[in-house]
């Protein structure tokens, strides 16, 4: 395991910690998460929780959920007690880009009724400022998605479409992905306001205020990062 990976499992260890027996969990999609799903699955089997329900944030979770023999159910409207997940970029507050995976959309949705949502990185995650190592995904609906774009690129210059080798890229949703280029200074709250006010799109991978807390772990050890504090 090269050492990158070594401190993303060290961070999913330290959320997994977390989860009590008898919870419903959110799981979430990602290299990182990738390492919070085989945990619990670990706990579960070692009889160290019992009763856990996943509820899965991507096919991809959904199935290493079922691999590593964690029962699932479909979101419904009960809150999750918690959520764990990935990030591509974290902020001093704690508000995310997320979405260089694609799950960006089923991420959202789960996560928002998650009483708490825990955040694993390594250190590389974190920025002073959102969109400083990563672009902002966006979902949009295939019908029309030039014309959404264009109305993207009005306040938004640059970005492009996600491809998978020749083929736009596809969500589990069945949307493309438009990978926009943030600017170096905007207020995200308004900048979320007015991407999801354009005509077309589905929603972003801006997640405000959302994350309690992030587990970040780097050579020296894992940093615990609580919001507001
Ligand atoms: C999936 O859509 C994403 O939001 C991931 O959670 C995020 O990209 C972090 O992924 P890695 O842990 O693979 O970097």
């Amino acid at each position: 395991m090269s050492d990158l990976e070594a401190l993303k499992k060290e961070a999913a260890l330290r959320a997994v910690a977390l989860v009590q027996s008898g919870q419903r969990v959110g799981l979430g999609t990602g290299s990182t998460a990738k390492y919070a799903i085989e945990e619990i699955g670990r706990r579960l089997r070692d009889g160290e929780l019992t009763g856990i329900v996943g509820v899965s944030t991507s096919e991809a979770s959904e199935q290493l959920a079922r691999e590593v023999g964690i029962p699932t159910e479909p979101l419904d409207p009960r809150p999750l007690d918690i959520a764990i997940d990935g990030a591509d970029e974290i902020a001093p507050n704690l508000d995310l880009v997320k979405g260089l995976g694609g799950a960006l959309v089923r991420e959202k949705v789960t996560e928002v009724q998650a009483r708490r949502l825990i955040i694993i990185a390594d250190h590389t995650k974190l920025v002073q400022q959102l969109g400083e190592k990563a672009p902002l995904p966006i979902e949009i609906v295939p019908f029309g998605f030039l014309s959404t774009i264009e109305r993207l690129r009005e306040f938004l210059p640059g970005g492009r479409l996600r491809m998978s080798g020749a083929q736009n890229y596809v969500t589990d949703n069945g949307n493309y992905i438009f990978d926009a280029q943030l600017p170096a200074d905007f207020d995200a709250r308004e900048l979320e306001r007015r991407i999801k006010g354009t005509l077309g799109v589905v929603d972003t991978g801006l997640f405000l205020g959302m994350a309690e807390r992030a587990f970040v772990a780097a050579p020296g050890g894992v940093q615990e990062l609580v919001r507001g504090e």
